[in-house]
């Protein structure tokens, strides 16, 4: 690993047991989120202690004009480091699948990952679907993507779905024990160790949280972790019966339906159109 703290990226991850357990794919994400999670090393910024800790709002703030991109920008639109890659062609009409596999990469390990967990605890298909679209939406914008994710999806899946998948980005901001669901430490070092969640959200949360719902949208949050598992490579093919049942492909393809939000699929499969 070049440039890389090869002993604070393991603490990060959880030890060298957990690093050596996951699959290439996971481990090139979470490396990823290294890379870009901020951490400041308390030695050089006279914190007193040592190794890293996370930044906080003021020093996030600080780095924005050290970029050439904005950090809510989606994941097809701008390499964090180097240059964007060739995109191969879609097909005619593509389907889901075909998305996944050539426009979402950048997700695609951590969604298939969320998938699994919650296949693994018996969640019903439609929540295991949940848990694998939750976060595609990332390679078209990562600010907003609950609700980005949630529009995008929904001529195609249930309302309960869609529900999920919207409130998922909300409730990760607040714990929720009987669920088992902790604050992350991931967004101590991506929104500052003083974030205050805003007032819209507070509000987002509190009727979520009292809606029928509730339990999907956190069903969510509760398996969207990385799995340090050593067989965690997981196949798109062990989904392909849940997104057949649950997932409504139209005849014409992803893009060409007619359907109100056709220009977000269409948009993902050409990011490199300058209009
Ligand atoms: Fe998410
Ligand atoms: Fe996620």
């Amino acid at each position: 690993m070049m440039n890389v703290d090869r002993r604070a990226f393991f603490t990060y991850l959880g030890g060298s047991a957990a690093v050596a357990a996951l699959s290439a794919e996971a481990k090139a994400d979470a490396l990823e989120n290294y890379l870009t999670s901020n951490l400041v090393s308390t030695a050089d910024s006279g914190g007193g202690g040592s190794g890293p800790r996370p930044p906080t709002v003021a020093e996030l703030d600080a780095q924005i004009d050290t970029r050439g991109y904005r950090r809510g920008a989606g994941k097809l639109f701008a390499a964090e480091k180097g240059n964007v890659p060739h995109l191969q062609p879609m097909p005619e009409k593509p389907t889901l699948v075909d998305f996944i596999q050539l426009r979402f990469q950048g997700t695609s390990e951590h969604c298939l990952q969320s998938a699994r967990l919650a296949r693994s605890k018996n969640a019903d298909e439609e929540m295991v679907l949940a848990c694998l679209i939750h976060d595609l939406v990332l390679n078209v914008m990562r600010a907003e993507h609950g609700f980005w994710g949630a529009q995008m999806f929904e001529p195609y899946v249930s309302e309960k779905v869609t529900f999920a998948v919207r409130h998922h980005a909300t409730l990760r901001f607040f714990p929720d024990q009987e669920a088992g669901y902790v604050y992350p430490e991931l967004y101590r070092t991506m929104f500052g160790s003083d974030y205050v969640v805003p007032p819209h959200q507070q509000e987002e949360y509190k009727q979520v949280r009292k809606h029928r719902w509730y339990s999907a949208a956190r069903l969510v949050t509760v398996n969207d972790l990385y799995a340090f598992d050593p067989n965690a490579k997981v196949s798109l093919d062990d989904f392909r019966d849940v997104i057949g049942r649950h997932f409504k492909q139209p005849k014409e393809g992803l893009g060409f339906d007619g359907s109100p939000v056709a220009h977000i699929w269409r948009t993902a499969a050409n990011p490199d159109s300058p209009l």
